[in-house]
C-alpha cells in the first residue's frame, strides 16, 4: 500500500488510524452481522453510536451544556439559508463580516431570506486577504447574530481572536478550521462546520446551537429545515448520515486518543511556522499576499514568479507523492491545506521538497 500526501483543502486526508478501524469494520459492524451502512437508523446499536459521537463532540470541543450538537446534511452551505431562516422573523436583522468568498456566500444567501447588513467586508479587487480590525465592522442596532467565518479556505485568512460583538451573539462558519484548536464555545451562539476536513467525510455538518437559539426557530419553516425540530428529535428526524456519522466517530476518537485540542493545536501551531518560516526566508521566490496578522494555520496560500514555476512545483510534487498543491482557480498560485490528519512529519517532507525545489529553480 502506498498512500499519497494529500494537501487538498476538502474532502481531505483522514487519520490512518481512523481509516484502518473503518476499514476492520466495514463487513461486521460492532457483532451486528451486518455493516453500519446497513442497519437500521432506529436500532439500538446505531442509536448508541449516534449518541456517542455527539457525546465525543461535545467533550472534545468542550460544548457546554445549555448547548445541542445536531448532526445534519446539506453542508455547510445549507446553513446559509437556515439561519437566517431559524433566526430571524421578517422583522428582524443580522449582520455579515465578509472575509471571503463561502462568507459572501453566506451573505448573498441570507439576503434573499430575510434583512441582513454587511457590517463589514474586507474585499478589494476581488480578492480577501485580511481579517478586519474590530473597529471596522458596524454592528447595527438590535442585530440579532453576527455571522463571521472562522477560516477562509480559499484565501488563507483565520480569525485568531473573534470580535465582542455585544448583543448581537456570533454564529460563526467553522468549516475548515473545527477542532484546530481550542475555542470558547460559549462566545458563539451558534457554530457549524461541514464534516469533509477536520471532522471526517462529505455529508454530516455539525451544528452547534445555544438553547435559546433553538428556542428562536421560526414556526413558518418546513420541518426539515427547523434547528426546533432536529433538537427535539436528536438529529433523527429522518435518515441521518449514519455512515458519515460513523467515520465521524473514528476521527474524533482518534483526536481524543492524540491527546485532544490541548495536543492538535499546539501541533498545528508547529506545523504553520514550518512552513511560514520557509515563506518569510524566501519573499521574493515564495509570495503571500495575505496580511501577517490574518495567517491561517489550516490552508496557506502564495504564488511563485511565474505560473510556469507554480505548474512546475505541482508537477515535481507529484511526482515525489505529494498532492493537493494547486490554490483556487479564483486565487491561482500555490494553496497548502494541511488539517489535522497531518503530523508533524508530513510537513517536514512537504518543506523539504519545497527547499529543494528553490534550491534548483530560485
Ligand atoms: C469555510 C467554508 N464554508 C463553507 C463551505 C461550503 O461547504 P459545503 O460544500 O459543505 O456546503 C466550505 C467548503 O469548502 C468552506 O471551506
Amino acid at each position: 500500500m502506498s498512500r499519497i500526501l494529500n494537501f487538498y483543502p476538502g474532502p481531505t486526508s483522514l487519520p490512518l488510524e481512523a481509516l484502518e478501524s473503518i476499514r476492520d469494520e466495514l463487513l461486521e459492524w460492532r457483532e451486528t452481522g451486518m455493516s453500519v451502512m446497513e442497519i437500521s437508523h432506529r436500532s439500538k446499536e446505531y442509536d448508541a453510536m449516534h449518541n456517542e459521537t455527539k457525546d465525543l463532540l461535545a467533550e472534545i470541543f468542550k460544548v457546554p451544556s445549555n448547548y445541542q450538537v445536531l448532526m445534519l446534511q446539506g453542508g455547510a452551505t445549507l446553513q446559509f439559508a437556515m439561519i437566517p431562516m431559524n433566526l430571524l422573523n421578517d422583522k428582524e436583522s443580522a449582520d455579515y463580516v465578509v472575509t471571503g468568498r463561502f462568507s459572501k456566500n453566506a451573505y448573498e444567501t441570507a439576503k434573499v431570506i430575510r434583512r441582513v447588513n454587511l457590517a463589514c467586508s474586507t474585499e478589494e479587487n476581488g480578492k480577501f486577504f485580511r481579517i478586519p480590525a474590530r473597529k471596522e465592522i458596524n454592528i447595527s442596532s438590535g442585530s440579532i447574530y453576527c455571522h463571521l467565518t472562522s477560516n477562509n479556505t480559499i484565501f488563507g485568512t483565520q480569525w485568531k481572536t473573534f470580535p465582542d460583538t455585544g448583543a448581537a451573539t456570533i454564529a460563526c462558519d467553522m468549516s475548515s478550521d473545527i477542532l484546530s484548536r481550542k475555542i470558547d464555545v460559549k462566545s458563539f451562539g451558534l457554530i457549524y462546520a461541514g464534516a469533509q476536513k477536520n471532522l471526517g467525510a462529505a455529508g454530516v455538518t455539525v451544528v452547534i446551537i445555544r438553547d435559546d437559539l433553538i428556542e428562536r426557530s421560526q414556526k413558518n419553516i418546513p420541518d426539515i429545515l427547523s434547528y426546533r425540530v432536529h433538537s427535539a428529535k436528536n438529529s433523527l428526524y429522518n435518515t441521518p448520515p449514519c455512515f458519515g456519522i460513523f467515520i465521524m466517530n473514528k476521527v474524533l476518537k482518534w483526536v481524543k486518543g492524540q491527546g485532544g485540542l490541548m495536543f492538535i493545536e499546539k501541533q498545528n501551531e508547529e506545523k504553520a511556522e514550518l512552513v511560514y518560516s520557509l515563506i518569510d526566508k524566501n519573499p521574493e521566490f515564495l509570495k503571500t499576499r495575505v496580511d501577517k496578522g490574518s495567517r491561517s494555520s489550516m490552508n496557506i496560500t502564495f504564488n511563485l514568479p511565474t505560473e510556469e514555476l507554480e505548474s512546475r512545483l505541482i508537477t515535481e510534487a507529484k511526482e515525489a507523492g505529494i498532492v493537493g498543491l494547486k490554490g483556487h482557480r479564483s486565487v491561482g498560485g500555490i494553496r497548502i491545506s494541511m488539517y489535522n490528519a497531518h503530523g508533524i512529519n508530513n510537513i517536514k517532507v512537504l518543506v523539504q521538497f519545497m527547499e529543494e525545489f528553490l534550491q534548483k529553480n530560485g
